[in-house]
């Protein structure tokens, strides 16, 4: 039991088929929230089995989930989630922007075009859309969470990213533009900015004790997060808990933000 009250409160979580979207909607789903799973589309069964198997074990626990699927990238595909979430919520109190990609790495001078878009259309236009979306109903209620999943690379750069930091970064600023567009409509917008948490977006590192090794290094903790260390902290912003909380980052990192490599020398 997490202590933490979301009972009723409508909340969707985009890319909740796996890694942290996953652990915040069965986090929500704890603390008494009714959770839109959310995945990119049903062209890809194994995402579709994966968020089926979300929203299936948060209604075996007790809880109250529902499956849908947009691609977060198309404004028309964003609307018509939305309007599927009122069909079957009758609204949405909290959303939470988690669906991103980091994509491949690459030096700008070197990587793709499109690629890079890619990135920013997902993680920045993608929480965009969905914000739009909400907004224009919370606004009317009066009431309304929107958490921004950033990563400690709103911060520090991140050499064959430009895309992910870069679109990071800007979603701080959209964090922090909302918050001041919304405050006095009770709306709150905050970000979380993950460090090294063990999901699927970093297997390839995690999986290989050399890079794994080299990762740990860069965390003051010594070692990565789970995802629920990111979905309690999640939870606890979206409730009423921290109510004066709004236009902020809170990083979920071990100490990485902390620069541990200057523990010696210097
Ligand atoms: C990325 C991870 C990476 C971490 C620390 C996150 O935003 O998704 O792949 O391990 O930042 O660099």
């Amino acid at each position: 039991m997490l202590g933490i009250d979301l009972a009723g409160r409508r909340a969707l979580i985009t890319g909740s088929c796996s890694g942290l979207g996953r652990a915040i909607a069965e986090a929500f789903a704890e603390a008494g929230a009714h959770v839109a799973v959310h995945y990119r589309s049903p062209a890809n069964p194994a995402d579709q089995a994966a968020a089926q198997a979300v929203t299936a074990s948060i209604i075996q626990a007790g809880g109250m989930a529902q499956t849908f699927a947009a691609d977060i990238s198309q404004a028309d595909q964003v609307e018509s989630l939305f309007k599927a979430i009122d069909g079957s919520f009758g609204g949405i109190d909290i959303l939470v922007n988690n669906a991103g990609m980091d994509g491949v790495r690459a030096l700008c001078s070197e990587g793709d075009i499109g690629a890079w878009e890619s990135v920013v259309r997902v993680d920045l236009f993608g929480a965009y859309y969905c914000a739009r979306e909400a907004l224009q109903r919370m606004n009317r209620q009066k009431r309304g969470v929107i958490l921004n999943i950033t990563s400690v690379h709103e911060f520090i750069p991140w050499e064959g990213y430009s895309a992910y930091a870069s679109a990071k970064a800007g979603l701080s600023m959209f964090t922090k533009t909302l918050a001041q567009e919304t405050a006095d409509a009770g709306i709150r917008v905050l970000a979380i900015a993950p460090g090294a948490i063990q999901t699927p977006i970093n297997q390839s590192v995690w999986s290989n004790p050399k890079t794994l090794r080299d990762l740990d290094e860069k965390i003051a903790m010594g070692r990565l997060g789970t995802p629920r260390e990111v979905a309690t902290v999640a939870a606890f912003l979206a409730s009423d808990l921290a109510s004066y909380m709004t236009g902020t980052t809170v990083a979920v990192d071990g100490g990485m933000l902390i620069y541990p490599e200057f523990r010696h020398g210097g």
